[in-house]
């Protein structure tokens, strides 16, 4: 294990040359609009994890591998890949790679209560490979957990949906939260619009860093998030839309053309074994095909069985399978699967490279006009 990994450089000193933590930056055309200035919270979240910009990409599936985290790393906010379905040798392997091309800090995610993986057995490896951060959801760590994590100078957060989960995740010792809104991509733990959410939220919090997220994908979404009290955005669909992302380029096609957020449905649509968890995700022919049928349950829903697409060794994939689509599939019913997007989907417009969109997200956060 590197145990530099675990010191979370200042990216003044550690990373790049540029702004420093805490740095106070100014908006583009201050003619118009007031100086902008980190509040105490995003400075101590900029100094927690050693990051430029408090910009997290959230862990979404397989679209995030250690191309994409280690380019948003590299840019100066935080980057994260998903590890609940990889095996323990995958995601081991997985960190070191991202190791070999970041100094900067990423989360690995873990999905707790889904059947893909209630226990991450990969924890211990992906640690020793130098996992500076663990991210779960939909659970809370047990106290084995989180003290292995903390025995070894890494920290985690657990994304939350209501005050409750945000009590429980810092009883547990949690070094931040996520804040995730009912306007989020993939599967959504909250009931609750995010501004409500994170006023819960926030309540609990004594100085733990919270991240807000949920419908998130440009920089005026980030300044609102900011000044409504978060430390930090995280942002997962408009880091879908990236060149490094790994989502199937059908996947990234159809969220460029998604036109705004009621082109997105939250739905027990895509289900495939993870009874009754609520997933968004853009209404393409399979939602549309489901939803005239009546929403029927598993097992009655049209089309059942079909196959859509191909996984390399050659497992064929169904309609409403539970995993969004990666550039490793063939076949034409790509655009037929389950294709997750938040309610900000019609702010994407374009494929940039992540390094660009961090850059671009975090000066339209300071051109945007205070939301106060
Ligand atoms: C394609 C996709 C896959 C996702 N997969 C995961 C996941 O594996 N683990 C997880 O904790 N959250 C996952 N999420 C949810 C994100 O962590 C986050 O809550 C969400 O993306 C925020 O909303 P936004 O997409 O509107 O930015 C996923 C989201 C998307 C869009």
């Amino acid at each position: 294990m590197d145990k530099r990994r675990r010191t979370f450089l200042s990216y003044a000193t550690g990373l790049a040359a540029g702004v420093g933590v805490g740095e106070v930056t100014t908006a583009s055309d201050q003619k118009h609009f007031p100086r902008y200035r980190h509040s105490v919270k995003t400075r101590e979240l900029l100094s927690m994890f050693g990051l430029k910009y408090p910009i997290l990409q959230a862990p979404a599936g397989g679209s995030t591998g250690p191309e994409l985290a280690a380019a948003v790393c590299n840019a100066g906010a935080m980057g994260s890949i998903a590890l609940t379905t990889a095996s323990i040798e995958t995601a081991s392997e997985r960190v070191k790679k991202l190791v070999s091309l970041t100094k900067g800090t990423f989360a690995v995610n873990y999905i707790l209560s889904s059947p893909l993986s209630s226990e991450p057995k990969s924890l211990p490896a992906v640690l020793d490979a130098g996992a500076p951060v663990v991210q779960f959801s939909w659970g809370i760590p047990n106290e084995r957990q989180a003290a292995t994590i903390h025995a070894v100078g890494a920290r985690f957060g657990v994304q939350v949906a209501n005050r409750e989960g945000a009590r429980a995740a810092l009883a547990a010792g949690a070094d931040y939260l996520v804040c995730q809104g009912i306007e989020a991509g993939g599967h959504v733990q909250s009931t609750t619009p995010l501004f409500e959410v994170m006023e819960a939220v926030l309540a609990e919090v004594d100085q733990q860093p919270v991240f807000a997220a949920g419908g998130i994908a440009d920089g005026t979404g980030i300044r609102r998030a900011l000044e409504a009290g978060a430390s930090g955005a995280s942002l997962g669909t408009r880091f879908v839309a990236t060149q490094e992302s790994r989502a199937h380029l059908e996947y990234k096609k159809a969220l460029l053309e998604a036109r705004d957020g009621s082109q997105t449905a939250l739905s027990v649509c895509f289900v495939d074994g993870w009874a009754n968890a609520t997933a968004r995700s853009l209404r393409n022919d399979t939602f549309v095909r489901w939803e005239a049928a009546g929403c029927p349950t598993a097992g009655k829903r049209p089309g059942e069985g079909d196959v859509l697409a191909t996984k390399p060794d050659g497992r064929p994939v169904l309609r409403y399978a539970t995993l969004s689509p990666t550039n490793v599939l063939t076949g034409n019913g790509v655009a037929d699967c389950a294709l997750w997007a938040g309610m900000g989907v019609g702010l994407i417009n374009e494929l940039p490279s992540a390094s660009d969109l961090v850059h671009r997200l975090w000066a339209e956060c300071e051109a945007a006009a205070s939301q106060s």
